[in-house]
């Protein structure tokens, strides 16, 4: 038989092959992933405290012995993906056990900015089947893969169903605990002198709670929809407003927003912005301005982090109507909404804080 067309050798043919074997099966990682996760593996060889034999790992996991082989499987995969190690138990014991590695320490349940959370509501089938339709959405009508396959926008469905909403806020507050103790740490300066902020679309406040913790001067505001904020409790310099971000936002010398604007197309982004810059209260030289942690695209960071930035590109076809930002893009977008100016700070790993100011 003749090699294919436009393959030039057997090796050519081979190599081919293999390339789209590896695309075929990439969601294994992340399915290895959820039940590395799920069967609370990282939390089990991190209470044993050292270094942790198969047979341990496997008695602790309760796994008969028929599929304890499995679970070396399992763990071989995990630890080609750097989420383990195996390493020698200790200086009197030569033999080998699993051991954490940094990846593997984020999904530790105990580990307050543990991203578990948002591994398992990435994962979950309701936000994972939508890629299922992802061709049929190319033509249909609707807004978002996700209103494809299940009739009704991401916000209307947690709004209906108290399983996603719980699962969705948790995902969000386990990666705002993240960027809040960076934003902190790293460039609390932006909330000094501020007396009041709005984190719009803020979720269940976790980075408002931590700034109004921090800074008890500032009164924190989260403006998120009724359903996400229902039953939530404020502080002294705390509060939670149910509302929609569309209609209006209070008043306040800062808005906060995380992971907002990349949710939604460039019309709707420079509509919020808009409410947003309505709300400021003072002037840029008196301090007023916005606050949007956000992906700013660049595609000199090195292949696997200009991947992750495909990938959340593409997450917002799936599961909202938004799109990843150049800093062309977010500049066309604040000039649109009549803001003057803005600066990138480039201190979140693949995310930026973008103050913008009117
Ligand atoms: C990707 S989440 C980000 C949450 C939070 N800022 C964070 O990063 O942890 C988007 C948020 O937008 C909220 N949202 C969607 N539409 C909204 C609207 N019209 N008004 C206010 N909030 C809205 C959702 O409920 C959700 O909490």
């Amino acid at each position: 038989m003749p090699l294919p067309r436009g393959i030039a050798s057997t090796q050519e043919l081979v190599e081919a092959q293999a390339h789209v074997w590896n695309h075929i099966f990439n969601f294994i990682n992340s399915m290895s992933l959820k039940c590395t996760i799920q069967l609370r593996i990282p939390d089990i060889i991190h209470q044993h405290g050292k270094p942790m034999k198969l047979t341990e790992l496997t008695d602790v996991l309760c796994v008969n012995e028929a599929k304890s082989l499995c679970i070396e499987r399992l763990m071989s995969i995990m630890i080609h993906s750097k989420f383990f190690t195996k390493i020698r138990i200790s200086e009197q014991d030569e033999k080998e056990g699993y051991w954490l590695t940094p990846a593997s320490r984020l999904l530790l349940r105990d580990e307050p900015v543990s991203l578990t959370p948002f591994a398992l509501a990435m994962l979950d089938p309701i936000l994972a089947d939508p890629w299922h339709d992802l061709s049929k959405w190319f033509h249909d009508d609707h807004s978002t893969t996700f209103v494809t396959t299940h009739g009704r926008t991401l916000w209307e469905h947690a709004g209906q169903d108290p399983r996603v909403n719980q699962f969705f806020n948790e995902g969000m507050a386990s990666d705002a605990r993240l960027v809040t103790s960076v934003i902190i740490k790293n460039c609390g300066h932006v909330f000094q002198g501020l007396k009041s902020m709005v984190d719009v679309a803020g979720g269940t406040g976790t980075v408002a709670k931590a700034v109004a913790d921090e800074f008890p001067d500032i009164k924190c505001s989260v403006l998120d929809l009724p359903h996400v904020v229902a039953g939530l409790e404020g502080t002294k310099n705390l509060t939670f407003v149910g509302g929609d971000m569309f209609e209006s936002i209070p008043s306040a010398d800062a808005i906060f927003m995380k992971w907002i604007l990349h949710d939604w197309p460039d019309e709707e982004c420079v509509k919020i912005l808009g409410k947003c810059k309505e709300a400021l209260i003072p002037s840029k030289d008196n301090g007023g301005k916005v606050i949007i942690v956000d992906m700013v695209v660049d595609n000199q960071k090195g292949h696997e982090a200009f991947e992750t930035q495909l990938f959340f590109d593409m997450l917002m076809i799936i599961l909202t109507s938004g799109r990843e930002r150049t800093e062309k893009d977010w500049a066309k977008l604040f000039i649109a909404a009549g803001f003057t100016s803005y600066k990138i700070t480039p201190i979140l790993g693949l995310r930026s804080l973008i103050e913008i100011f009117p």
